[in-house]
This record gives structure tokens, sequence and C-alpha cells, in this order.
């Protein structure tokens, strides 16, 4: 099992990012070989002021690191210092049918909504492909929305192997179904767009303040609650075992509990969950050298094996299995 998963440096990242992708990297490391990476060159379709980038690029691989992601057990690098997978992209473009970009979501959604998508957009889902046959990855765990982009590495795989033969490895995409869609503030998805997040580092203070700002309902405090259709129980499920989430559910059943007892719970319930995180990360935040040590030593490892399947990729088509 080969695991490889990217995640776009385009702001901090909220709850919906933990459970929906980055608790799933951190699970499967340590497989017979996983790749984690910075998608700094996929951020450049939406980001173009190089400090925020550059500060972007440094909070993801703290915050990545702070989370569990162990250096040792998994290669940690930016996407940009291995050159070969935009030389790959280019390959695959190469085969590429119009029909199958013009159907991805990223593109397609803001066409519908009138705004000019440029070329990058349009073919963002063939350097995500390119990402991800470049290591031979056998399983890429994403969030529910990338499925799309996998089936799409998937089948260029499967056309550049039919014209040149065998070569690519196809890759499975993997998605925690119960963490599908992590609600936000109001309700809605939590994202970025909707501005409806509460991010993983938050201050205490602001996170706090932000699970208090959980929209309710206006049901009385002395009368019975439905947990079920209660976003702040939705998001208290996802940080506490069982024991806790039945506990916490008498008491919405019983009455007497206003919703601000909930958020509590929920508050204290995060903090136990990222607290040990928030340390780690201010120490690798105290240590910017030892950060970039981790990344180069990571887009090392990571580049030796691209270069290997790049040899193979070269050749197939007839060029020269290393440039000159
Ligand atoms: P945003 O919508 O805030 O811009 P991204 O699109 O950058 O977030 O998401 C990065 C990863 O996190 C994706 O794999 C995505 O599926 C996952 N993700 C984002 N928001 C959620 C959510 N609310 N629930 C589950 N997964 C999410
Ligand atoms: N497109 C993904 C996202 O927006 C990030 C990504 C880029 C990725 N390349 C990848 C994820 C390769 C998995 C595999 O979330």
């Amino acid at each position: 099992m080969r695991v490889l998963s990217g995640i776009q440096p385009t702001g901090r990242f909220h709850w919906g990012n933990y459970f929906g992708a980055i608790r799933q990297y951190i699970a499967l490391q340590g497989q017979e070989q996983s790749f984690f990476f910075i998608a700094d060159f996929h951020a450049l379709t939406t980001i173009r002021d190089r400090d925020l980038l550059r500060q972007n690029i440094r909070d993801a691989a703290m915050d990545l690191l702070a989370l569990g992601l162990n250096p040792d057990r998994a290669c940690l690098f930016r996407q940009s210092d291995v050159p070969e997978v935009t030389e790959l992209t280019w390959l695959l473009m190469t085969i590429t049918q119009m029909h199958l970009l013009e159907k991805c979501h990223a593109y397609k959604d803001k066409k519908a909504k009138g705004l000019a998508a440029d070329a990058g957009l349009f073919t963002y889902p063939v350097l995500m492909a390119a990402d991800i046959l470049a290591y031979d990855s056998t399983h890429v765990p994403v969030g529910a929305d990338q499925i799309q982009h996998v089936e799409v590495a998937r089948d260029l795989a499967q056309r550049f192997n039919s014209i040149y033969g065998d070569c690519l490895q196809l890759p499975e995409a993997m998605v925690l179904p119960e963490s599908a869609k992590v609600p936000g503030l109001d309700g809605e998805k939590m994202s970025k767009s909707y501005g409806n997040t509460i991010d993983i580092f938050e201050t205490p203070k602001k996170m706090r303040k932000k699970i208090m700002s959980i929209t309710t309902d206006s049901t009385a405090v002395e009368s019975p609650k439905n947990a079920d259709t209660c976003t702040v129980f939705e998001l208290y499920r996802l940080f506490a075992d069982e024991q806790r989430q039945a506990a916490l559910r008498q008491r919405y059943e019983a009455g007497g509990m206003g919703y601000g007892e909930a958020k509590e719970q929920l508050f204290q319930a995060a903090m136990e969950m990222f607290g040990p995180a928030f340390e780690r990360r201010a120490a690798l935040e105290a240590n910017p050298d030892q950060l970039e040590d981790i990344l180069r030593q990571g887009a090392a490892k990571a580049r030796a094996r691209a270069q290997e399947v790049l040899a193979r990729v070269r050749e197939a088509c007839g060029l020269l299995a290393k440039p000159v």
C-alpha cells in the first residue's frame, strides 16, 4: 500500500479539513510508504500574493506536523520541490480529452457562476493526476469532494497504459463516510468560502466565542431537545467517544439544559483533542530551520521515487528515460 495525499495551502486549516481529510492521512502514515504534500502549485490558481503564499505553506506544514504527521513515518514535502510532477502533467495533458475536464466541478462551478476560469483551473485535475501517478500511489485518502479528481487520475492512467503499454499504477480513493460533511457555524458544510469555519489552531478564547455563536433553534431551556438535528451535537460527536456522546444526548432529551451548556462541552472536548497539538505547534514555530529541513528531506525522498516513475513514462512515450 503506497498512500499519497495533498492539501492546498489556501488558509488555516479548519475542523472540516481535519475530520474530512487530515485525520485520515495521519492515521495512514507508516504504511509501506506514505507521501503527504503541500499543494502549492495548486494554490497558485487562487493565491497571487507571494508573502501570503509563503506564509500559508509554512503554516500548512507546521499544522500538519503539530497534528501528528511524523516525518520519520511519512514523507512531508512541498509539491513544487518535485519538478517531475509538472513534467508528467504535460505528458498526461497530451492524452487528456477535453470532455473529461469540462465535467470536473472546480471548473464547472466557476463557469456556472459566470466567472472567468483560466487554464490552470481547467487543467487542475491533470496536475492532481500527475501528483498521484508520479509516485505509483495505490491509495489516496481524500475528502468526498475530491473523489471525482481521483477518478480522473485513474482514467488518465488507464488511457496512458492502453496507448503506451502498462506503465502507470491505477490509484484508488479512500473516503471516510462518517466525516464526509462537517457542518460549520451555520449548519451548512464548513468551508472557508462560506465564512463559517472554526480553525484548528484558533486561540482558545476565539474558539470558545465561535462555538458560542453556532446557530441553534429556539427551544426553551426547560424543554427536551433533539440532539440529532443540532449542529452542536453533530460536532460534539466528532470529538467525544460513545459514552460521552450518550451522556450529552441524555441531557438533550431530559430537558432543562440550555444550548450554552452543550456548547461548553463541545469547547472542552475540542481543547482536549487539540491541546497537545497547540504545544507542538508553538515548538515548531520557534524553530524554522528544523521545519525547512523536514520539508527538504521529504522532497528528496519523494523526488527519488518520482524520477524512477518518470524514467519509465518518458521511455514508454519514445523520449529518453532521463533528460541529457
Ligand atoms: P474549503 O472548503 O474550506 O476551501 P478545501 O476545499 O481546501 O476546504 O478542503 C481541503 C480538504 O478538506 C478536502 O479534502 C475536503 O474534502 C476536506 N474538507 C473541507 N471541508 C470539509 C467539511 N466541511 N467536511 C468534510 N471534509 C471537508
Ligand atoms: N485538490 C486537493 C484539494 O483541493 C488537493 C490535492 C492536490 C490532492 N493534489 C492531490 C489530494 C493529490 C490528493 C492527491 O483538496
